[in-house]
C-alpha cells in the first residue's frame, strides 16, 4: 500500500489520537501478571500492541474486547503464565520482543520469540546480556532474533548500568527482577520514558527511582489497577508539526500524555519557534495529560540539544521535516539510536529528504538539515511507519505530489492515520496500485 498525498494545508479544529503505544503494551503485559482483572480503557489498537495481546492469549491469560479500545484482562499472577504451543509472533514490535524478553525469563516454561524482518534485524544483544547476567538461557541469531528463552532458570538481581538510554532494556530488567531473588539496581545514562516504573508502582510494587537510579526488591506481587491510556504524543508528533508548518491552524489535539521523560519534542520544537501550549493538565491515573493547543508557527532552525535525544527518541523522523520547513540549519547530534530503530531512520530520512530537494548532511550520529523548498517525488518509507507519517507532513507543505511507498506499517501504532489527517483537511489518499 502506498499514500499519495497532494499539497493541502491543515484546517483549525479539535482531534484526539489514538492511544499510547508504549502504555498499551505495559498495561497489557502488567495486567496479565497481576492478581485481580485489569480494565483497560484508551488501549491502541494497532498491530504492534495487538501482537503483544496474542502473545498473553498464547499464555493462556484470557483478555475481553468490549470495545476497540476497551480490554479486560484477567490477571493469572507472576507464576500463572502457560507455556505457549508455538512461538509468540511479535510482527513489527521492538518493544514487545524486549519487554517479554525480560518477563519470561523468569517463567518456568521456554518460548521462543520472533518477528518480521525489520524485528529480525533489530540488536536485541542489549537484553540478552543484563538477562543472563541474571541467570536466564537465551539464544538468538548473532545477537538478533528469534530469541530463545530456554525457561526454568532461577533468575537472581542485578545491578547494571545500562549502556545505551533505553526504556525498552530499562523495563526488561525490571520485569526479570520482579521474579528475581535480590534487589534490582539500575542506573540510567539519560532519563528515558518511565512508564514502567509508574504502573509497577501503581500496581502496589515497592520501586524507587531517584536520579536515574532504580531500585526494586524482587519476587514482588502487582495488585491489578484500572488504566485510562492517554493518547501517544508520537503519533500526535505529526498532527503537531503539520499544524505549525502550515498556515492559519489553530489545532486542539486533546487527552495527549505529556510524561516529562516523554514530551522532548515539545521543548525542541518551542526551541525553533513553535507556538504549544497545553491547556487542562490533570492525571490519567499515575500520568500526566494534557490537550495540546498548536498555532502555525515560524520555525527557525536550532542545534538541538542531545540530552533531549532520550526524550524525543521517536519523534525524530517528524522533527526532520519540521527542520526542512525551518529557516536556517538544524543540527542533531548524539542520535545513533535512530540508526536502530524499526528501519535506520537517519538513512531513511535523509534519502527522502534529499530526494524533495533538501541538503542533509550526516555522519553516523549526526543530522544537519538545511530549511528550503520541499518539492514534489516519490519516497522509499523502508516499511517504517513513522518514516511514512512523517513526508506524508511533509507533502502538505510540498510544491507537488508526493507518493509514499510501502506504508502498510502505519497501523502498528496509529491506526486511522489517514482518516485523521484527511479529515484535518490533507488531501491524502491511499493506492495499492505501483508508484510511478
Ligand atoms: C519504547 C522505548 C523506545 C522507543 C520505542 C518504545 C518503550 O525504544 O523508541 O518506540 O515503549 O519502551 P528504546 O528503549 O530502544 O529507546
Amino acid at each position: 500500500m502506498n499514500f499519495l498525498v497532494l499539497p493541502s494545508a491543515l484546517i483549525s479544529g479539535s482531534v484526539t489520537v489514538p492511544g499510547d503505544k508504549s502504555i498499551s503494551h505495559r498495561a497489557l503485559m502488567l495486567g496479565s501478571v497481576a492478581v485481580g482483572k485489569t480494565s483497560i480503557s484508551g488501549f491502541l489498537a494497532g498491530e504492534d500492541c495487538l501482537a503483544t495481546m496474542r502473545a498473553l492469549r498464547q499464555m493462556g491469560v484470557n483478555i475481553e474486547q468490549t470495545g476497540e479500545t476497551i480490554l479486560h484482562v484477567d490477571g493469572v499472577g507472576l507464576q500463572g503464565l502457560q507455556g505457549p504451543q508455538d512461538s509468540l509472533n511479535l510482527g513489527n514490535s521492538g518493544t514487545a520482543m524486549r519487554l517479554f524478553a525480560g518477563l519470561l525469563s523468569g517463567q518456568s516454561f521456554g518460548t521462543t520469540l520472533i518477528g518480521d524482518q525489520s524485528l529480525s534485524s533489530r540488536p536485541m544483544q542489549r537484553v540478552i546480556e543484563p538477562l543472563s547476567a541474571m541467570g536466564a538461557k537465551i539464544g538468538s541469531v548473532d545477537g538478533k532474533p528469534p530469541l530463545k528463552l530456554g525457561g526454568g532458570a532461577p533468575l537472581t538481581a542485578i545491578s547494571y548500568k545500562l549502556p545505551v538510554a533505553s526504556a525498552q532494556v530499562k523495563s526488561a530488567i525490571l520485569l526479570a527482577g520482579l521474579y528475581a531473588s535480590g534487589e534490582t539496581f539500575i542506573t540510567e545514562p539519560a532519563t528515558t520514558r518511565d512508564h514502567t516504573e509508574r504502573m509497577l508502582r501503581s500496581m502496589g510494587v515497592n520501586l524507587v527511582s531517584d536520579n536515574g537510579r532504580i531500585r526494586m526488591p524482587g519476587q514482588q506481587g502487582l495488585v491489578a489497577k484500572d488504566i485510562e491510556v492517554p493518547g501517544d504524543l508520537s503519533s500526535a508528533a505529526f498532527l503537531i508539526v503539520a499544524a505549525l508548518i502550515g498556515p492559519d491552524c489553530d489545532l486542539l489535539i486533546q487527552n495527549v500524555g505529556v510524561n516529562p521523560t516523554r514530551s522532548g519534542i515539545i521543548q525542541i520544537l518551542r526551541q525553533m519557534g513553535a507556538s504549544i501550549e497545553l491547556e487542562n493538565t490533570r492525571m490519567f491515573g499515575d500520568e500526566p495529560v494534557a490537550d495540546l493547543r498548536i498555532r502555525s508557527s515560524r520555525l527557525n532552525g536550532i542545534e538541538v540539544d542531545p540530552a533531549l535525544v532520550s526524550l524525543a527518541i521517536d519523534e525524530f523522523p517528524v522533527l526532520f521535516i519540521a527542520a526542512a520547513a525551518a529557516r536556517g540549519v538544524t543540527r542533531f547530534s548524539g542520535i545513533e539510536e535512530l540508526r536502530v530503530k524499526e528501519s535506520d531512520r537517519i538513512d531513511a530520512m535523509a534519502q527522502g529528504l534529499r530526494t524533495l530537494g533538501i541538503t542533509v548532511d550526516e555522519t553516523r550520529d549526526e543530522a544537519e538539515v538545511h530549511g528550503g523548498h520541499l518539492s514534489a517525488g516519490t519516497i522509499e518509507s523502508q516499511g517504517d511507519h513513522r518514516i511514512a507519517m512523517s513526508f506524508a507532513i511533509a507533502a502538505t507543505i510540498a510544491q507537488g505530489a508526493i507518493h509514499i511507498k510501502d506504508v502498510a506499517a502505519v497501523d502498528t501504532s496509529f491506526p486511522g492515520f489517514t482518516a485523521c489527517i484527511g479529515g484535518l483537511g490533507v488531501n491524502i489518499t491511499q493506492t495499492s496500485a505501483a508508484t510511478p
